[in-house]
């Protein structure tokens, strides 16, 4: 089979990566000098306080109203708090949940939603963002991507722009040990999908593609590891890698099929970011499987083509006790077509299928019966 490839293509790369366990203790000199120091906290770190010990080295204020998928309203409280304290520098320290919001805060605008799902261009004046994740994980803090949900108008979207690049990431895998199993399930089939759909994504080349297949095999190789033995630190950075590779991966030729369907499946049925993502990956696999680069992925892989490397994302799931269906939900005709609606985000169209509304219907029938 003769695989076509994006000969002409531009790579960049802006963002400083401090990676290793224990290197949180770099934190204060990655901020260097700064007035006003704004530490931007998942909940998780204000209560265990980890956040406060971080303002006792280098000052500041927290910011902690932060839910999962964060709202814009939640967004505009914390530039409201960043032009009240004339911030200038921010401290990400959370998920991708945290990163994100800390990421569109740092424009300091007064309404987010100017900006949301209505494509106007964000500005380039903000302030800088240095991301701490601690979860393996959406790469959002090598990401130039924010993903802000508005539940007043019922909609989930990512807003890309170069301004969210942060200026520093500084990854300390020991802060991922903490992380539940199903957590660590979820977060790390969605570094399964940002690897996968950035290989497969019409805007592929090849260094993102080489970072592609590194972090899909570490995936498979550790983070079965990091359900089974949270504590196994080895296996923890390995996942750590793989999500900052991952990251890397995607966020120039961006995601495509399951993340599009996951907006909707997280939105309205409250299903996890990576795990709504992972329920349709193996799906989209077999699909496809009509692509020449998506087996070309498989044979990379060791598999002999797409068919058995969806059946391997299958076997992962389930060992990972991740959903794999909606029956549950006893989904009827019309929330199937809600949901086939509201899956034909922008990112559906960088799917180097066509996929078509009869593909979706039948997709979401097979996964409701
Ligand atoms: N910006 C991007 O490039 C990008 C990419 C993919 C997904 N996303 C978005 O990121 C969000 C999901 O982020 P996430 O999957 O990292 O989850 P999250 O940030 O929502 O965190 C999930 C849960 O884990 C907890 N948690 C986080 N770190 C922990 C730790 N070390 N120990 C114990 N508990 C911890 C949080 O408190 C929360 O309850 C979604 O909104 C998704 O759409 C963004
Ligand atoms: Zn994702």
């Amino acid at each position: 089979m003769k695989v076509v490839e994006n000969v002409n293509w531009n790579y960049k790369q802006p963002v400083e990566i401090i990676f290793g366990s224990g290197r949180l203790s770099e934190l204060e000199k990655t901020v260097g000098k700064a007035k006003a120091p704004l530490v931007v906290s998942d909940p998780t770190f204000v209560r265990n306080g980890l956040a406060g010990k971080i303002l006792s080295v280098i000052g500041g204020e927290v910011f902690g109203n932060i839910s999962a998928n964060p709202d814009v309203s939640e967004v505009n409280e914390c530039a409201e708090l960043i032009r009240k304290n004339n911030s200038d520098v921010i401290i990400a320290l959370g998920g991708g949940s945290t990163l994100d919001l800390a990421k569109a805060a740092s424009l300091a605008v007064k309404d987010i939603s100017v900006y949301h799902g209505t494509g106007k261009d964000v500005p380039s004046e903000h302030i800088p963002v240095i991301a701490v994740p601690t979860t393996s994980g959406t790469g959002s803090e090598v990401t130039c991507v924010s993903v802000l949900t508005d539940r007043s108008r019922g909609i989930k979207a990512p807003i890309v722009s170069e301004s969210f690049y942060p200026k520093a990431a500084l990854i300390d895998p020991e802060l991922t040990l903490s992380v539940p199993p199903d957590v660590t399930a979820s977060t790390g089939i969605d570094v399964l999908c940002h690897a996968v759909e950035g290989y497969w994504s019409k805007g592929h080349q090849p260094i993102c593609d080489a970072l592609a297949v590194g972090a899909i095999r570490l995936v498979f190789e550790f983070l079965p590891v990091c359900y089974a033995k949270p504590q196994d630190k080895y296996a923890r950075e390995k996942l750590s890698e793989a999500s900052v590779m991952a990251g890397l991966a995607f966020t120039l030729p961006k995601t495509t099929s399951s993340h599009a369907c996951s907006f909707p499946l997280t939105n309205i049925y409250h299903i996890p970011h990576g795990e709504a993502c992972g329920l349709t990956l193996d799906y989209f696999t077999r699909i496809n499987a009509a692509d020449e680069r998506t087996v070309k992925l498989a044979e990379l892989l060791g598999y002999d083509g797409a068919d058995e490397l969806a059946d391997a994302i299958y076997d992962l799931k389930k060992s990972l006790r991740l959903r794999t269906s909606l029956a549950d939900l006893n989904l009827d005709d019309s929330q199937i077509s809600e949901l086939v609606r509201l899956s034909r985000h922008p990112n559906m169209e960088n799917n180097p299928i066509s996929i078509t509304d009869e593909i979706l219907t039948d997709m979401y029938k097979k996964l409701s019966s």
